[in-house]
C-alpha cells in the first residue's frame, strides 16, 4: 500500500461551553490570566448526558455517514483515550454496537492509554496495519476522545472536551511519511491520575511545562538526525510548512515553537536571520537545564519567533482555543484546524506534529498532504468537518453553572443506578446521550 494515511476526519465536541474571560472573573484570577496568559477564549466541557463514549459514538456515526463509508469496510478499530470509565472494558467494544448491527464483528483493535499520546499510538497502529502484511485490504478506523476536567484551582481553565475519528488507508490526501518519526519516552510524575475514585489528575504544572519542552527537544534532535541521514542536510523549520502541536493551552504552543527555533540557532546560527542571532546570542551557552528555566530566553525566543509563528502555527490553533485540551483529540483538533483555515493551499506541503503524553510519551512525526479524489479531498474534509458551523451554533454556560455540571459529574463518576435527565434540548440531532447507568454499572445511550 502507498500513501497510507488519513483519508478522511470528523470532529465532535459538545455545545456546552465557558467563556474563559468569564471564568476568569469568577475564579478571582488577574484579568487576562486565561485568556492572554493561557492564550485561551472558550472552553468545551460535558454535561451529564454527555462522556467519552457517547462523544465517540457521535463521531463515528457521523463519519461513516457524511462520508458514505459501509461498517463492513472497517477491518480495524482503534481508540485512544484516558478518561477511564471501565478499567477492564475498552470504548472500542462500545462502539462495537454500530458495526455488529451491519453483520460486521471482524474488526481488529482495542484502547490504547497514556494521557494524551493514546491517540497516536492508536493511529500509527493502523497505519503500521494498513503498511504490514496482515492488512486485509479494509479501512482503519482511529477514535480520539476524552473529556478534560480538573479540580479547583490554576489547572481548571486548561480543560476541554472533544471527540475526533480518523479513516486510515492507502492513497490518503494526508499520508505519513513513515520514516520520519522520532520519540522521547522517560518515566515522569508530571501528570498522572493515581486516583481511581476520580475523575481528576494529579498534576505539577511548571513540572509537565518543562517535561513537554524537554521531550520536544528531544524528537526534534532526533527527527532532523534522521532527516539528515535520508537527505544529506539537516532539518529547520524552513523544511515544513506547518507545525502542529498537542495544545494543553496556547501559551505552550507558543512556547514550543520558539524553542524549536531556538534549536535551530544553536545547530547552526546561520539558519535564522540576522537579527535573530543577535537576539539570541546571549542564550547560546546556556546549559540545557538553564535554558529551561530562563524566563528571557523564553522572551526573546518567543518575539523572534513571531512572524513564522504566525505563518507556520497560528492556522492550527483554532479549536484548542475554542474548545480547550482535548487531551488526546488535543493534536488533531489543532490539524483539524489547519485543514479548515488552509484546505485550498495544502496539496504538496509538509506539515510536522508533535505529540505528548504525560508520563511521559512523545512522538514527532511527519505528513506529506495531497490532492485526493472526492469524498476524501481536503476540500471534502474541511466541509465534512464544519468547524465554523459548530462552533457558532454552542451554548455558552455562565461560570457558576459550569462549576455546578462539574459537580454533578463528579458525584456521579463511577457511581451506578441512576438515570440521566435526557435532556437533549441542546444537542443537535444525531447526537449519542447516555440516558442510565443500572445497578449492575452497565451504560446506556441513546440517539437524539
Ligand atoms: N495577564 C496576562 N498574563 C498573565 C496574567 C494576566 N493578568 N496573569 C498571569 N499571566 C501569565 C503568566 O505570566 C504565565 O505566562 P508565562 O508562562 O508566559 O509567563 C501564564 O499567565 C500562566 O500563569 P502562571 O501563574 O504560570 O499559571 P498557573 O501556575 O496558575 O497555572 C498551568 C498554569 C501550570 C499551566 C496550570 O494551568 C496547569 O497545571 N495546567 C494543567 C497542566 C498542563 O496543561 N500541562 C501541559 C502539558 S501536560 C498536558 O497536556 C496535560
Amino acid at each position: 500500500a502507498k500513501n497510507v494515511g488519513i483519508l478522511a476526519m470528523d470532529i465532535y465536541f459538545p455545545p456546552t461551553c465557558v467563556q474563559q474571560e468569564a471564568l476568569e472573573a469568577h475564579d478571582g484570577a488577574s484579568k487576562g490570566k486565561y485568556t492572554i496568559g493561557l492564550g485561551q477564549d472558550c472552553m468545551a466541557f460535558c454535561t451529564e448526558v454527555e462522556d467519552v463514549i457517547s462523544m465517540s459514538l457521535t463521531v463515528v456515526t457521523s463519519l461513516l455517514d457524511k462520508y458514505g463509508i459501509d461498517p463492513k469496510q472497517i477491518g480495524r478499530l482503534e481508540v485512544g483515550s484516558e478518561t477511564v470509565i471501565d478499567k477492564s472494558k475498552s470504548i472500542k467494544t462500545f462502539l462495537m454496537q454500530i458495526f455488529e448491527k451491519h453483520g460486521n464483528t471482524d474488526i481488529e483493535g482495542v484502547d490504547s492509554s497514556n494521557a494524551c499520546y493514546g491517540g497516536t499510538a492508536a493511529l500509527f497502529n493502523c497505519v503500521n496495519w494498513v503498511e504490514s502484511n496482515s492488512w486485509d485490504g479494509r479501512y482503519g478506523l482511529v477514535v480520539c476522545t476524552d473529556s478534560a476536567v480538573y479540580a479547583e484551582g490554576p489547572a481548571r481553565p486548561t480543560g476541554g472536551a472533544a471527540a475526533i475519528a480518523m479513516l486510515v488507508g492507502p492513497d490518503a490526501p494526508i499520508a505519513f511519511e513513515s520514516k520520519l518519526r522520532a520519540s522521547h519516552m522517560s518515566h515522569a510524575y508530571d501528570f498522572y491520575k493515581p486516583n481511581l475514585a476520580s475523575e481528576y489528575p494529579v498534576v505539577d504544572g511548571k513540572l509537565s511545562q518543562t517535561c513537554y519542552l524537554m521531550a520536544l527537544d528531544s524528537c526534534y534532535k532526533q527527527l532532523s538526525h534522521k532527516y539528515e541521514k535520508l537527505n544529506g542536510k539537516p532539518f529547520s523549520l524552513s523544511d515544513a510548512e506547518y507545525f502542529v502541536f498537542h495544545s494543553p493551552y496556547n501559551k505552550l504552543v507558543q512556547k514550543s515553537f520558539a524553542r524549536l527555533l531556538f534549536d535551530d540557532f544553536i545547530k547552526d546560527p546561520s539558519s535564522v536571520d540576522e537579527a535573530a542571532q543577535q537576539k539570541l546570542e546571549p542564550f547560546a551557552n546556556l546549559s540545557g537545564d538553564e535554558s529551561y528555566q530562563s524566563r528571557d530566553l523564553e522572551k526573546a525566543s518567543q518575539q523572534v519567533a513571531k512572524p513564522l509563528f504566525d505563518a507556520k502555527v497560528q492556522p492550527t490553533t483554532l479549536i484548542p482555543k475554542e474548545v480547550g485540551n482535548m487531551y488526546t483529540a488535543s493534536i488533531y483538533a489543532a490539524f483539524a484546524s489547519l485543514i479548515h483555515n488552509r484546505y485550498s493551499v495544502l496539496a504538496g506541503k509538509r506539515v510536522i506534529l508533535f505529540s505528548y503524553g504525560s508520563g511521559l510519551t512523545a512522538t514527532m512525526f511527519s505528513l506529506q498532504l495531497r490532492d485526493a479524489q472526492h469524498p476524501f479531498s481536503l476540500s471534502n474534509i474541511a466541509e465534512v468537518m464544519d468547524v465554523a458551523g459548530k462552533l457558532k451554533s454552542r451554548h455558552e454556560f455562565l461560570p457558576e453553572k459550569f462549576v455546578e455540571t462539574l459537580k454533578l459529574n463528579e458525584h456521579r463518576y463511577g457511581a451506578k443506578e441512576y438515570v440521566t435527565s435526557k435532556d437533549t434540548s441542546l444537542l443537535s440531532p444525531g447526537t449519542f446521550y447516555l440516558t442510565e447507568v443500572d445497578s449492575m454499572y452497565r451504560r446506556f445511550y441513546a440517539k437524539k
